[in-house]
């Protein structure tokens, strides 16, 4: 499969088609791990990574999978570019793409990434900004698939802060028609503009009491309300989400009984979810982890057409 647009900046640029085919592949070569047959398909390709804020999965997936299909990767923070002492963005894009066939980069502000991907050759995915996290997202239906064997008639329940992560789930779940519903404090809503493009195709049903919302549900997801980006307002976060907005086992016991728990990691344990929840025979969050190197090499194969 090539996917129809050239960078992945939000998952709102892929169709449902391709939402599936990246997930049915991912299972595929998760599957055949021992015998991939992509093992040089990104030979002599190079990924440039930036980083402007500190990665674990994110990071390491993305280059073990490039290296994996035969590529090279070069990663650098954000202070190891001239950007850190105000080349601008356009230059560096344009830089970029000449060095390189394909950039990943995390940023804090979604608009420095559209710039990047307007100035640069190459396709532009993104790593993680403050507004969007379609890389996680797209591992998680893979995650979800596995362990609910649809993605159809399923009640997806979001706890919590509606991070990065959140938007980008929405913008998921409106592409593959699944309603969702969501327990948040006053103020701490998703982006209004992908509520709204979202009702569009689903059902979006947003409370301040998670009691409200937990009801039916197959898959509890939920994010740290410290996201890197909000890290100054700790206190203040902290005071306004808990004890609500923790997910622990008494809330998980209101969920359907065959329930998943999701978290797009790193937690903050004790905080938005108890380590018996996240420890607990519920808990999917190491095969997340382990579903974005194969999502991850999904996605490099379908940008390419390999
Ligand atoms: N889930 C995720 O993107 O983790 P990192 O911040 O470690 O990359
Ligand atoms: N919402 C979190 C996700 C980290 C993967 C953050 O932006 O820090």
């Amino acid at each position: 499969m090539k996917l129809s647009s050239n960078s992945l900046l939000t998952i709102n640029e892929l169709s449902k088609n391709e939402i599936l085919q990246l997930i049915e592949l991912g299972i595929k070569l998760k599957q055949n791990s021992k015998t991939d047959k992509h093992i040089d398909s990104m030979k002599n390709k190079t990924m440039v990574m930036i980083f402007q804020k500190p990665s674990t999965r994110t990071r390491i997936s993305f280059e073990l999978s490039m290296l994996q299909l035969g590529g090279n990767v070069v990663s650098l923070s954000h202070n190891d570019l001239q950007l850190a002492l105000g080349e601008s963005i356009e230059d560096t894009a344009k830089t970029l793409s000449i060095y390189s066939d394909i950039i990943v980069a995390r940023v804090y502000e979604h608009k420095h990434l559209e710039l990047l991907a307007s100035n640069s050759n190459v396709p532009v995915i993104n790593g993680l900004s403050n507004t969007f996290h379609p890389c996680q997202i797209l591992a998680d239906f893979m995650t979800i698939k596995e362990h609910k064997k649809n993605l159809q008639n399923i009640k997806i329940v979001w706890i919590g802060d509606c991070t990065n992560v959140c938007n980008s789930l929405i913008y998921g779940c409106s592409k593959l028609g699944i309603n969702m519903s969501i327990a948040t404090p006053k103020g701490y809503e998703p982006k209004s503009d992908v509520i709204k493009e979202s009702q569009k195709y689903i059902e979006i049903e947003i409370s301040e009491n998670p009691l409200n919302v937990i009801n039916n549900a197959d898959v509890i997801m939920t994010d740290t309300f410290i996201s890197i980006h909000n890290l100054n307002d700790q206190k203040e976060r902290t005071q306004k989400f808990l004890p609500t907005y923790r997910v622990n086992n008494s809330l998980m016991k209101k969920a359907n009984k065959d329930a998943i728990f999701l978290h797009c990691l790193p937690a903050k344990r004790g905080y938005e979810v108890t380590n018996s929840v996240l420890d607990g025979k519920q808990s999917v969050i190491w095969n997340e982890v382990e579903n974005r190197l194969y999502m991850q090499k999904a996605l490099l194969l379908s940008l390419f057409n390999l």
